[in-house]
Order: structure tokens, then sequence, then C-alpha cells
């Protein structure tokens, strides 16, 4: 990689007090500014863990994150502000109007006034939300309360956004808006994007870098189309992630 990484995790490691095996086992990973990175991975092999701790959600048993040239040990509350993120559950409150979380999720990043509102407006238009803002969360479909979920991780435009299964269990339409938007963002306001999923067609069309994690550890990493040549014998990034993590079930 060229330039300095603006994530560097080394050796971390988390293990979880019901657990015998830790969740993530020394891992070591690089994402570059301006990335789309995507850690994937089978279910369980570690990828909320690894952004939960990133994001100052969980803390590790051991190892360093360093987030632009910063230890996040010691300025998490710096770092904080340049990430955004998107979770993988629903974090809205059902009873409020999307508005009404928006404004509240804008308020936490120190957002208010006509600024917060003309983000707020601008980025639901974006994500064909604005003729519902005003209806409470607890009767949208799965697909608007994630693209509600994804507007409130980016309202205070973060520099580093980290989106754990964002086009889960939604349709073709809004998983099509969500990853034209999420690729806007990345082109035109320079958003390293932090994203994880066990779907390899739509990581292989989207993402710039890929590493691919499973109990734990880190299996594989490079340019999606690197490792394809890479492996002679797979025509596509879920050829490769069978060979690498087996078919057996995971958890
Ligand atoms: N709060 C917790 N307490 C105990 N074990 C946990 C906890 N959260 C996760 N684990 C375990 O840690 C491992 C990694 O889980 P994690 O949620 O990070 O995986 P994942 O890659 O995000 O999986 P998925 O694709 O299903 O979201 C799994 O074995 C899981 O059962
Ligand atoms: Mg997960």
């Amino acid at each position: 990689m060229a330039s300095t990484p603006i994530i560097e995790i080394r050796q971390l490691t988390k293990r979880y007090h019901q657990s015998d095996e830790p969740a993530v086992k020394k891992l070591d990973l690089k994402i570059g500014k301006g990335e789309i990175f995507g850690l994937l991975g089978p279910n369980g092999a570690g990828k909320t863990t690894t952004i939960s701790i990133l994001c100052s959600q969980i803390n590790a048993d051991e190892g360093d994150i360093f987030v632009d040239g910063k230890n996040l040990a010691a300025d998490s509350v710096q770092i904080k502000k340049i990430i955004g993120v998107v979770p993988q559950e629903i974090a809205l409150y059902q009873k409020l109007t999307a508005y009404e979380n928006l404004r509240f999720f804008g308020n936490m990043y120190g957002l208010k006034g006509e600024d917060l509102k003309e983000r707020i407006m601008s980025r639901a238009a974006a994500f064909g939300l604005e003729q519902k803002l005003h209806r409470k969360v607890n009767t949208f479909s799965g697909g608007m309360k994630r693209r509600v979920n994804l507007v409130a991780g980016i309202l205070h435009r973060p520099r580093i956004l980290i989106l754990d299964e964002p086009t889960v269990g939604i349709d073709v339409q809004s998983k099509n808006v969500i990853i034209d938007y999420l690729k806007q963002l990345n082109e035109k306001e320079e958003t390293t994007i932090v994203y994880t999923s066990h779907l390899m067609e739509e990581a292989e069309r989207f993402c710039t870098h890929i590493a691919i994690l499973d109990m734990g550890k880190i299996v594989t990493e490079g340019k999606p189309e690197e490792l394809i040549s890479g492996y002679p014998s797979c025509n596509n990034l879920e050829d490769i992630f069978l060979l690498l993590t087996g078919r057996s079930l995971r958890d």
C-alpha cells in the first residue's frame, strides 16, 4: 500500500466471557484512505466484533488500533468524530418519526438548526425518504428502516464510514440505492468505507479491497481482481471464499 493507512489494526484479540475460543485472534489489518474495504466472512467469523472495537463500542483484550495516526485507546473522543457507524442491528427509536430519529443522531454529533435540517433533507431525498420523514419508524418496511439507519450514520459527514451488513434482508432496489450512494460518497467526498458482508457478488462489484475473515483470523486479503487471478481454480470471490472457509456450517 502506497499511502499511510487511515486505519491500522495490530494483533487485535478479543475473547468474550462465555466463550472458549477468542472471537478475534491476533488480527492485523491495514485500510488505506479512500478505499472501499470489505471485511468478509461467514457467520460468527468476527466481523461485528472487529468493527465494534474499531467504533469503541466494546474493548479489545489485546492489540492496538490506529486511526488517522492516532491511538484509539488514547484518543477515542477525537477519533469518534471522524467515524460514522451503521450497525448491523437497526438502531432507531421505533416510536419516533424518521425525522425525530435523524435529529436525535445529528444532535449527538453536535449538529443543529438549519444546517442539520438541510443535511437531513438532502440525505433523505437521496434515499427516497423525503415523503416519509414524518412517519413513525415502526410503520416502515425493513428497507426503509435500513435507509434511515444509514442516513443517521452519515449526517456528520464522517471521513470514515463503517457499515455492518448494510444490505442484508432488503430488496434489490434498496440494495442498489444504498450501494450507488456509498460509491458516490466514496468518490465525491473521499469517504473511506469499511463494510462487512457475506454477500460475495456484491462485495466483488463494490469493494476496492477485501479481507476474508474466518474464525477470528484473516485468511486472505487484497484487491478482488488480483485475488481472483491469484487462484486459478476460482472464477469469482465466492469460489475463493468457499475454497478458504470450507462448506461446513459455522454457527
Ligand atoms: N456478546 C457476545 N458474547 C459471547 N459471544 C459472542 C458475543 N458476540 C459475539 N460472540 C461470538 O463471537 C464470535 C464472533 O461473532 P461476531 O458477531 O463478531 O461474528 P460476525 O462475523 O459478525 O457474524 P455474522 O455474520 O453472523 O454477523 C461468534 O462465535 C459469536 O458467537
Ligand atoms: Mg455480524
